[in-house]
């Protein structure tokens, strides 16, 4: 289900079907759905390939409702002259906030220290007890220079932080307002005593951080993951976390979403959240009347306001 707004907004302008399940619609069900549809409105568990573009044949756009596509082959849809809008911007603070809230918990362990709380083992106040890592001061590693790891980094500067950012190429706009400094992924990895990642999932990101990439991150580094779970080799992850290769880390998302990898589970220097990086309400409202208004500019013959593959244009004649 959409958040209401978005959906008296669609309601108003189209005949809308909803998929009435809380769980994601099976291959087959959806291959039937999306037949003579003019919109299809999805989400980061639909898979958009070519052959659910064929099934949805004369479909004008699919409206993603996610910053993020990797779920979609935009080449496919473009080569069909199918438009592929996402929802950027909108949820762009909720995201780096939860980058932070999982930051705080993973090093300061604040869900293992609950957990033992209310297990009724806090007996006496003790020098060692559930000792963390401070973050005023340390070094701050950004990988992906786009909007949510700039409003990440942005808000580093409360904490005195020095700011480390990797990415394809230097961005001007990130230094401006964060004054990081752009290195390369192994200095960042080095000298970082916290590691965030905000890149999308491509083919040259998947498994960025894997084994040889732990061996390089201090025992006391945390890693932060709220963009896609493959850019990080989770198995490598929970060896990093064994051995002490590195001292915690915070996910939002995972290698092969809803499970992660069976240990993660046990582990207690480990934050597991369900993908909830923009899950405020008003960034779900502002999601679904984003990706609604993207339907309705297809619609009515206007561009999608955040249009993912602009060369569709040329196809359509516009
Ligand atoms: C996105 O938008 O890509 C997030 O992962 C889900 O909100």
């Amino acid at each position: 289900m959409l958040p209401p707004a978005a959906m008296e907004f669609l309601e108003q302008h189209f005949n809308v079907e909803v998929n009435p399940e809380d769980r994601p619609l099976t291959r087959e069900e959806i291959l039937e759905k999306v037949k003579g549809r003019d919109a299809v409105l999805t989400q980061l568990v639909d898979k958009v390939d070519a052959e659910l573009l064929d099934a949805a044949k004369g479909v004008k756009i699919i409206a993603n409702y996610a910053v993020g596509y990797d779920n979609i082959d935009v080449d496919a849809a473009t080569q069909r002259g199918v438009m592929i809008s996402n929802t950027p911007d909108v949820l762009t603070d909720a995201t780096a906030e939860l980058a932070w809230a999982l930051l705080f918990a993973a090093a300061r362990r604040i869900v293992e220290a609950d957990k033992y709380f209310r297990a009724g083992k806090y007996k006496s106040w003790s020098p060692m007890l559930l000792l963390g890592q401070g973050v005023s001061g340390k070094t701050l590693g950004v990988i992906g220079a786009g909007r949510i790891g700039t409003a990440f980094a942005v808000k580093a500067k409360g904490f005195n932080m020095r700011i480390l950012y990797a990415d394809e190429k230097p961005n001007p706009r990130f230094e401006e307002q964060t004054g990081g400094q752009y290195v390369d992924k192994e200095t960042l990895l080095r000298e970082s005593d916290f590691v965030s990642i905000h890149c999308p999932l491509l083919p040259s990101t998947r498994h960025l951080i894997g084994d040889k990439e732990f061996d390089l991150m201090k025992k006391t580094a945390v890693l932060i993951n709220t963009a896609r779970g493959p850019i990080v080799d989770e198995k490598a992850l929970v060896r990093a976390l064994k051995e002490g290769k590195i001292f915690a880390a915070g996910l939002d998302v995972y290698e092969n979403e809803p499970a992660a990898e069976p240990e993660l589970y046990e582990m207690d220097n480990v934050v597991l959240l369900p993908h909830i990086g923009s899950a405020t309400t008003k960034s779900r409202e502002d999601m679904g009347i984003l990706a609604a208004s993207n339907i309705l500019d297809a619609y009515e013959g206007r561009v999608p306001r955040t249009l993912v593959n602009r060369e569709v244009l040329n196809k359509l004649g516009k």
